[in-house]
């Protein structure tokens, strides 16, 4: 949600700016801009549409100086065009900016009532006027942006210059994520920390209400009371080369082929010989006795992880579990309290109706378990525990191999909570362990069917409607195989528990409503193929992803995606990932842009 960018050092900023820019972009990319201090002067240039239309411009205006800062945007405030694109220049001063100001309309009739002509229709600009009109007043640059702070409402990250103050960048937060990095004779501003790599891997986060300085010596940060923080750096182990393509057509590509090495790491920095070890203490015995309940708040995918976590927890931690939507969590009068465990589950942590349901289960009482791929995001900084993905930079906006490694850490925690509670027998829990230890071969063996997947897909790609269903722990699959189509091919496709067909969708059956069908071979098989001849007795085209040795499944099936036998615990993470090429090859064949999907963005920061 908007990707901000900062530079003050001794080389020229904006080539640095726009490779920063250019691991941001998947936090929006409906417009881009840059502006920095040349002679005295605050330059700006602006586009619409992707990073490359800005790099054109810049082609052919070209600009150059030491301190800039840039943005890339996924619109709120104002639908994407130049104006509203940004920095917002008022003046000499040139701003960036994540979030929403709240009062923003409130603010844009007092300052309207003061003379202040406005040309965008952005609240941005509102921030822009107010840091103007503060230094036309005598303040310094980190005075007007604190004045300006004062009058604002709601949660933000910012990054403003200005030529009158020619090397020097103010940066601001509150409740959106901002890092400095700390280079040789340069400092460097990113939404996160994948716009440093390459640069810098000593990182400084933000804290809320924080104000930072940057210049090519370095960085003084004030906190919200005005005071001098003295805080290290933090180093960062993530590299450059995680976050580059690889050979690979699209990120989302190589990151559906990291997966079998990515839950290896996962899973080993949590199992010790046949033991879960989610720290370096145990659960605490007081707290696995006192809970009686868990509840995961998540959104988008990570609420798709959080639906076969929760069948998890609840067999092997015989805990009563629901996963909630965060944003109706928030507003729910829910039945939560010290008791209930909360995990909340977010790539990005810093998802915010996630955080906000965060916030609600903590001042509720309840203890807090972040379940997070970016450590020292937001979420992890409000929870009690962190249990990290390990997943390394997802850039794709389109979530793979972070589902993936939720999925496996909830897992964990299921059997780490059984544990704890006395509840799983010392041999399921062996098998347990086992199976998940067996994640990687097989996913290395779903990836292998990848070329028949590719076929499959070449042959629906002009299909308008899809069916995804599912049962018991492959619910959540179906729902993230119709959500992979919906984000990438932007085909409707609706994800069902296979036993709610009768009771509905059925009716929307046809033979131009093909139908897939997550068919492992599990307890629910035999109800699950009931279900899948009653879709081919409507006509429908059945997409199986099930098992070649599975002939009683394969022969009810049109086409088939291949599943690797697996054992069925496992086997909502072997199931996905036929759902996910699938989905990549249909985008592909329609010639989208799969990395940046129309509407999308990776973190959604607002609400
Ligand atoms: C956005 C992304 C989704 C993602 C969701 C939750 O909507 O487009 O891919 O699943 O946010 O993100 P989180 O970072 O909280 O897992």
């Amino acid at each position: 949600m908007c990707g901000i960018v900062g530079y003050a050092g001794a080389e020229n900023a904006v080539p640095v700016l726009l490779e920063c820019l250019r691991r941001l972009e998947y936090r929006g990319y409906d417009s881009a801009g840059m502006a920095v201090v040349d002679q005295g002067k605050t330059l700006v240039r602006r586009s619409v549409g992707k990073l490359a239309a800005l790099e054109t411009m810049l082609g052919r205006e070209p600009l150059a100086g030491a301190t800039g800062i840039g943005h890339t945007r996924w619109a709120t405030h104002g639908a994407p065009s130049l104006k509203n694109a940004h920095p917002q220049q008022v003046n000499d001063v040139a701003l960036v900016h994540n979030g929403i100001v709240e009062n923003f309309l409130e603010l844009r009739h007092e300052l309207g009532d003061e003379g202040c002509v406005f040309g965008s229709d952005t609240d941005t600009e509102v921030i822009a006027q107010l840091v103007a009109q503060a230094m036309a007043r005598g303040a310094t640059l980190r005075e007007g942006v604190r004045a300006a702070l004062r009058r604002m409402r709601g949660s933000y990250a910012l990054a403003v210059l200005c030529a009158r103050e020619p090397n020097q960048i103010i940066a601001a937060a509150n409740g959106l994520p901002l890092v400095l990095g700390l280079g040789c004779g340069e400092v460097l501003l990113g939404s996160d920390v994948t716009a440093l790599l390459g640069r810098t891997e000593d990182a400084i986060f933000l804290e809320d209400g924080e104000v930072a300085e940057l210049t090519s010596g370095g960085a003084r940060i004030w906190n919200a009371a005005g005071r001098l923080v003295e805080r290290g750096p933090r180093h960062v182990a993530w590299s450059v080369e995680q976050a580059a393509r690889g050979g690979y057509k699209h990120f989302m590509l190589k990151e559906i082929h990291e997966q079998p090495r990515v839950l290896g790491d996962a899973l080993g920095a949590y199992l010790v010989g046949d033991r879960v070890a989610l720290g370096p203490e145990p659960v605490d015995a007081a707290l696995a006795r006192r809970v009686n309940r868990v509840v995961i708040a998540a959104c988008g995918t990570s609420w798709h992880a959080a639906l076969s976590g929760r069948i998890a927890i609840e067999s092997l931690a015989r805990l009563p579990c629901e996963a909630a939507w965060a944003h109706e969590l928030r507003y729910a009068d829910s039945v939560v309290d010290g008791a209930t465990l909360a995990l909340c589950v977010s790539q990005s942590g810093e998802t915010a109706d996630t955080l906000a349901a965060a916030r609600e289960l903590r001042h509720r009482g309840t203890p807090l378990w972040a379940v997070c791929n970016v450590v020292s995001s937001s979420l992890t900084r409000a929870a009690d525990r962190t249990l990290c993905m390990h997943a390394g930079p997802e850039i794709s906006v389109a979530s793979t191999k972070t589902y993936l490694a939720s999925m496996a850490v909830l897992h964990l925690v299921a059997l780490e909570l059984g544990h704890a509670r006395g509840v799983v027998a010392p041999e399921t829990l062996r098998a347990a362990v086992r199976a998940l230890r067996d994640i990687p071969r097989a996913l290395e063996a779903a990836l292998q069917g990848e070329e028949a997947i590719a076929r499959v897909a070449a042959r629906y790609a002009d299909s308008e409607h899809f069916l995804f269903l599912g049962r018991g722990r492959n619910v959540g699959t179906a729902l993230e195989g119709a959500l992979k189509l919906k984000e990438l091919a932007y085909t409707h496709a609706e994800g069902y528990p296979a036993g709610e067909m009768k009771h509905g969708p059925i009716a929307l059956i046809d033979d131009k409503m093909p139908v897939v069908v997550v068919a492992p071979r599990d307890h629910l098989r035999e109800k699950l193929r009931s279900n899948l001849i009653e879709a081919r007795a409507r006509g429908g085209r059945i997409i199986g992803v099930c098992e070649l040795e599975d002939r009683d499944t394969v022969e009810l099936c049109d086409d088939v995606l291949p599943l690797p036998s697996v054992d069925p615990l496992i086997s909502p993470f072997a199931a996905v990932v036929p759902l996910q090429l699938f989905a990549y090859y249909v985008a592909d064949a329609r010639g989208l842009d799969v990395d940046r999907p129309r509407n999308l963005a990776k973190s959604v920061t607002v609400e």
